[in-house]
């Protein structure tokens, strides 16, 4: 079984990445990949349409958004853990336009129901200094209506929100996340969640 998590933060080893590491560490029989948006190049979506997904979500601009969208593809589960930076932090907003566009013109030129992610089961998780309710409800939510518009299936907890996990960090310096032993363990109760959706769509798929 493989898991990717995706960090969208703007800065390098931050509290979302931290809080991500915590929950993925010693998964023994589980693959695990962290990628950081902060490390990639990714540009904006310039809306190309004429050759915006000539083949079904295919994108003309070359930079790390390809190497991003691949490992997506080849993994059984997702994690995507974002903070909030009112809301989504400028690094990640690009790979979410990119993505939103093609999904927007495979359908118009090739049909509908192509999403290469689609049944991917993924987990949401965001993380703000203050874990302010309604903002990170917000954020949440904005993840979740991305994962669904590409029909992936966001796993839902048996607590507020439901539609994925707001950690509080506390404070903005990193390593603050690694102080709040609840997240953490609130955080590896979505993995635990994640992995029994992933085998049993693997017993669907079998
Ligand atoms: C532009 C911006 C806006 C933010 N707004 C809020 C906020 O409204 N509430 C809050 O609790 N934290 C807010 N934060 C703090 C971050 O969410 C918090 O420091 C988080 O731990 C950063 O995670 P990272 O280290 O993964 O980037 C904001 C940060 C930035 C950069």
């Amino acid at each position: 079984m493989k898991i990717l998590g995706i960090v969208g933060s703007n800065r390098k080893n931050g509290n979302s990445y931290l809080l991500l590491k915590e929950m993925l560490k010693n998964l023994s029989e589980i693959e695990t990949k962290v990628i950081q948006v902060a490390e990639l190049d990714i540009k904006p979506c310039k809306l190309c349409f004429e050759v915006c997904s000539k083949k079904p979500f295919e994108c003309v601009i070359e930079d790390d958004f390809t190497m991003l969208f691949e490992e997506m593809k080849s993994t059984d589960g997702i994690i995507i853990a974002c903070p909030f930076y009112f809301y989504i932090p400028s690094k990640f907003q690009p790979f979410l336009e990119r993505l939103s566009c093609l999904d927007y013109f495979t359908e118009e030129k090739h049909g509908k129901g192509l999403s290469p992610l689609a049944g991917k089961p993924c987990a949401l998780i965001t993380v703000s200094a203050s874990a302010s309710s309604f903002n990170a409800f917000q954020l949440l939510h904005h993840l979740q209506e991305f994962a669904l518009m590409l029909h992936m299936r966001p796993i839902t907890t048996n607590f507020w929100p439901f539609i994925g996990f707001s950690a509080k960090s506390g404070d903005i310096e990193k390593g603050t996340i690694l102080r709040e032993k609840k997240a953490i363990e609130q955080a590896k109760e979505i993995l635990k969640l994640l992995v029994m959706e992933i085998e049993k769509r693997g017993r669907v798929l079998d």
